[in-house]
């Protein structure tokens, strides 16, 4: 069972969310943070006003630990065009170093696959992003370009259905 789940966001994420996106260290490969509190409050205001858009476009998710409930970071898409979603992630400083950002991003994947029924995600970093690039690897993204600044990755739906029935498989074997 994962560690974490992903949730809706609600005013009360404020304080879990203006954490992430103040802190320099989470801005450090970001060209869009830091923000001020204001601006998170604003930023989380429009990703709750999302939630109930027809279509909707953003898709952006508090990062919750399964045990105690903690908002711990963000995972969320953004539809780019026909069966398609650009997805990314970001974990308060406390939290990296656990798992927790590939548990979550497993999670948005299958909510991507499996509730929207999309048929492509596509990520990216910039290089030197090292734990970004690593979480899209352990997820099962591939590298299909590379620049001198940026790294960008995808996975097919079909590719990560066949992934999670080899899984399924191995799980189901009757151990040796
Ligand atoms: C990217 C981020 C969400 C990863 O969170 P996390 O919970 O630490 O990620 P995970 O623990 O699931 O996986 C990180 C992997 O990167 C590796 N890693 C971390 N820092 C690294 C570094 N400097 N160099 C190489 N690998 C590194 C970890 O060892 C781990 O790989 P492993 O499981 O094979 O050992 C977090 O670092 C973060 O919030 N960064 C700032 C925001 C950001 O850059 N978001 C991505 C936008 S594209």
């Amino acid at each position: 069972m994962s560690r974490v789940k992903i949730r809706e966001y609600v005013l009360a994420d404020l304080d879990a969310y203006a954490d992430w996106q103040s802190d320099p260290e989470v801005a450090r490969h970001i060209t869009w943070l830091p923000k001020t509190r204001a601006q998170s409050r604003a930023c989380l205001a429009d990703a709750i006003a999302q939630q109930t858009t027809v279509p909707r476009i953003r898709h952006f998710f508090a990062v919750v630990l399964a045990d105690t409930d903690e908002t711990i970071g963000n995972v969320g898409l953004t539809i780019t065009g026909p069966g398609t979603g650009d997805c990314g992630w970001f974990l308060r400083r406390h939290y990296w170093g656990c798992g927790y950002a590939t548990d979550a991003a497993q999670l948005l994947i299958e909510y991507a696959f499996q509730a929207l029924g999309l048929e492509r995600l596509t990520a990216s970093c910039a290089v030197g992003n090292s734990a970004s690039e690593r979480v899209m690897l352990k997820c099962g993204f591939v590298c299909v370009e590379r620049s001198e600044t940026r790294a960008k990755y995808e996975i097919q739906r079909t590719a990560w259905q066949q992934a999670q029935q080899a899984l399924t498989a191995d799980a189901a074997k009757p151990p040796c």
